[in-house]
Order: C-alpha cells, then structure tokens, then sequence
C-alpha cells in the first residue's frame, strides 16, 4: 500500500476543538451542487461577505481556485470529476479541521460524488445545499458561453446537454434562483448555518 510507513501525528497537533475556541466559532461545510451557472459561485460569495461581517471565518473552494491550481490537470470525464471532488474533499476536511467555515461550490453531479465527499468530510459536518436553477434558465443567461458550445458539439460531456447532473435526494436547503433573489437565498442560508456555528456568543 503506498500509505505504509507513514506515521500520522495528529494527536499530538492542536485539534479542531482548540482551532475552534482560538476562532469563538464551530466549523461546518457547506457544499453546493448545482448546474454550470446555477448561481453556486455567486451565492457563495455573498454568504462568505455576510458571514465575514458576522466574524465569521470562511474559505471558499470553485473552479477558479481548484481547477487552474491543485487539479489543473483534471478534466471533465467521469474518473476526473470524481478526482477533482475527491481532492477538493480532503482540502476541505483540512479547512474543516482547522474551525474554519468551508464552502464549495462545484456542479459535484452525482449523488456518488456528493457521497462521496461528505463520507471523506464527516456526515455530520456536511451541509448539502442544492442550487436548483432549471437547466433552461442556465441555458438562456450562459454566462460563459459555454452552453451555446455544448450545443454545438464543440465541448463534449457537458452537464445537462451531454452529461448527466443527479438531482440530490436530501439536501438541506434548495434554493432556485430563477426565484429567489440573491439577499432571500442568502438569508435562507444564514437560517441554517448560524445556529450551527455559533460559539460563546461571538457570532
Ligand atoms: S465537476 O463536475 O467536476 O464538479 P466543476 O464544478 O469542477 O465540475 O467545474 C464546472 C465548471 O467547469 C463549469 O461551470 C464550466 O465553467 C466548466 N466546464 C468546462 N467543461 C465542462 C463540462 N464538460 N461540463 C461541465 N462544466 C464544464
């Protein structure tokens, strides 16, 4: 097994607990899933700006710092999506670990994945949150362009056109921002999220 001879010293580092009291804050993940332009990486943003001011500290994990740096050289078959989520799991589990707020927002596209993720995470930190935005209202404000793309045929496995996204079975929240507005998805969030990490009454 290539794990032989290694000799983990986490008993002997700080724990989660100690991170957490230094921080006056308990972590959890919170981890999107959701079409390409569902509105993960936007809502992600915003909770991250609303929690901060609440003194919260947080880490977002997205394509832009995931997939151009540690995973630069996935793509998008099924073995490289379940790599990429594997990785972005035990970066998460790291964040986690350190009393750190965690969210991600990835497509994550089958109840396998997400799974996945959570089994590496710890059922109990994870918070599937899914963004539910109809593939045809994705389509229609393609922000990147890409959809048009796909359609043509010049990229291929493309979630929702010529791969498949699994609709979550039992997330915590749904949030359908071709309803909500941005402020009502994020407040729906903070309902969920701040009586999870709330410590000495910091936050
Ligand atoms: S995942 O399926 O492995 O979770 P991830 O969230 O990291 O996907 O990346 C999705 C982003 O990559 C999309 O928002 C889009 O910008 C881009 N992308 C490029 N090719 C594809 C593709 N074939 N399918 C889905 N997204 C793609």
């Amino acid at each position: 097994m290539k794990a032989d001879n290694i000799y983990p010293i986490f008993d002997k580092m700080l724990s989660r607990a100690d991170k957490e009291e230094l921080l006056g804050q308990r972590s959890v993940m919170v981890w999107f899933t959701g079409l390409s332009g569902s509105g993960k990486s936007t809502i992600a943003i915003a909770l991250e700006r609303e929690l901060q001011q609440r003194g919260v500290l947080c880490r977002i994990l997205d394509g832009d710092n995931i997939r151009t740096g540690i995973n630069n050289n996935l793509g998008f078959t099924e073995a490289d999506r379940v790599e990429n989520i594997r990785r972005i799991a035990e970066v998460s589990k790291l964040f986690v670990d350190t009393g750190i707020v965690t969210i991600a927002a990835f497509i994550s596209p089958s109840n396998d994945i997400r799974e996945m993720a959570a089994r590496i995470i710890g059922q109990e930190d994870f918070l599937e949150v899914y963004v539910s935005t109809p593939l045809s209202e994705c389509e229609r404000r393609d922000v990147k362009g890409l959809y048009a793309k796909a359609r043509k045929g010049e990229i291929k496995n493309f979630t929702g056109i010529s791969a498949p996204f699994e609709v979550p079975v039992a997330p915590a929240l749904t949030l359908d921002t071709s309803v909500l507005t941005l402020e009502e998805s994020v407040n729906r969030l903070l309902e969920l999220i701040l009586p999870r990490i709330q410590k000495n009454g910091n936050v």
